[in-house]
């Protein structure tokens, strides 16, 4: 069922939610996924944390029943631990498990995890088979284009070979571990890859619009679209992209009343899921992006900014909401 409902998925294209440490979690996603996200991926969780028992390890991988169809990201250095924690993770029965290879974050590319896997290409299609082997669930690679400015990037061999030992589909963050986040993505690497490949490649980095997803997939014919720190602060290119993808129009953005019913929902889930005050807090990165373009944003933001209380945020907001309308 699982490999058959991940062809499915991927053959409509995709408007993918990406993996983000403490972003991409179970109400983020459930977020997204009311706005059109086809796919989420948790974030990233370190195979030691879950093959000890960690609680927060594990609570990662706890998917609920609506909470699909979800991936599971999983990162580590040694092929044998990935193998034996995809094992747990696929306990939860995620679409598949993604092997993160793209992180570039210095305490983990440079123990050897992550983006540390693409200095040794094939010590990383090694381990990739190993872990397709574990597990009777499709296996995915999410990674960067290269390591550092190599004039010939590591990307197209490595799809290929990541396909030949079963590797399902390909992510690609189309800039190299060096850049981190910084200069600007170059899709043409993920059309490379996809070039030479049959499995789904999906292309990642600098889609801020609904517009950049449709030429994504122009540019590059992959199979799908991942979407990462746009979707903090407008979870609505989701169905933005979805339309212009699907019908060619552009819709419109969300009105001043969806966006402030957007923020009191986003802080319930996140109380009801973490308590007061973290629920809170944690909702705060995404409440300037939901409230922008709106009349007086910047002192209601300020304002929330101070609130660490549910009740005091939703008032807050309802009297937004009532000084709109009058
Ligand atoms: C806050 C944050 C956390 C991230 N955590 C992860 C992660 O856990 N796993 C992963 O593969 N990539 C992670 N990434 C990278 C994103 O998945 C994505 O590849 C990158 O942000 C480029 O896409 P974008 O330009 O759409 O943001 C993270 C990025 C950000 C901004």
């Amino acid at each position: 069922m699982s490999h058959e409902e991940f062809r499915r998925i991927f053959a409509s294209k995709p408007v993918i939610l990406a993996p983000m440490e403490d972003v991409s979690d179970a109400v983020f996603r459930q977020v997204c996924r009311s706005v059109g996200a086809d796919l989420c991926v948790t974030e990233f969780v370190n195979v030691e944390g879950l093959l000890r028992g960690c609680r927060h390890a594990r609570r990662k991988v706890s998917l609920t029943p609506d909470d699909r169809p979800t991936s599971i990201q999983i990162y580590g250095a040694d092929p044998e631990r990935l193998a034996e924690a995809a094992r747990v993770a696929a306990e939860a029965r995620p679409l598949y498990l993604d092997i993160n290879c793209g992180c570039w974050v210095p305490k983990i590319a440079g123990r050897g995890a992550g983006a540390g896997w693409l200095r040794d290409p094939a010590a990383m299609v090694a381990m990739a088979r190993m872990v397709v082997q574990s597990t009777d669930l499709p296996v995915t690679v999410k990674t960067r284009i290269g390591w550092g400015p190599e004039s010939d990037m590591p990307i197209v061999d490595l799809a290929r070979r990541l396909e030949d030992v079963g590797v399902a589909a390909l992510t690609v963050h189309c800039r190299t571990a060096q850049m981190g986040h910084s200069g600007a993505a170059d899709w043409v690497w993920a059309a490379r890859a996809r070039e030479v490949v049959q499995m789904p490649v999906i292309v990642n980095g600098d889609i801020k619009t609904a517009r950049d997803a449709e030429r994504a997939l122009a540019e590059t014919g992959c199979a799908g679209v991942m979407v990462g720190r746009a979707a903090i602060d407008h979870p609505w290119i989701f169905r933005e992209a979805t339309a212009l993808l699907q019908t060619g129009v552009e819709i419109d953005p969300p009105t001043a009343e969806e966006r402030l019913q957007f923020c009191r929902d986003h802080l319930r889930a996140n109380v009801a899921a973490r308590g007061e005050p973290f629920g809170v807090r944690v909702t705060r990165r995404h409440l300037s992006g939901y409230l922008r373009g709106l009349a007086g944003a910047s002192a209601l933001r300020r304002t929330l900014l101070f609130c660490d209380s549910l009740a005091g945020c939703l008032q807050i907001l309802d009297e937004a909401e009532a000084r709109l309308a009058a």
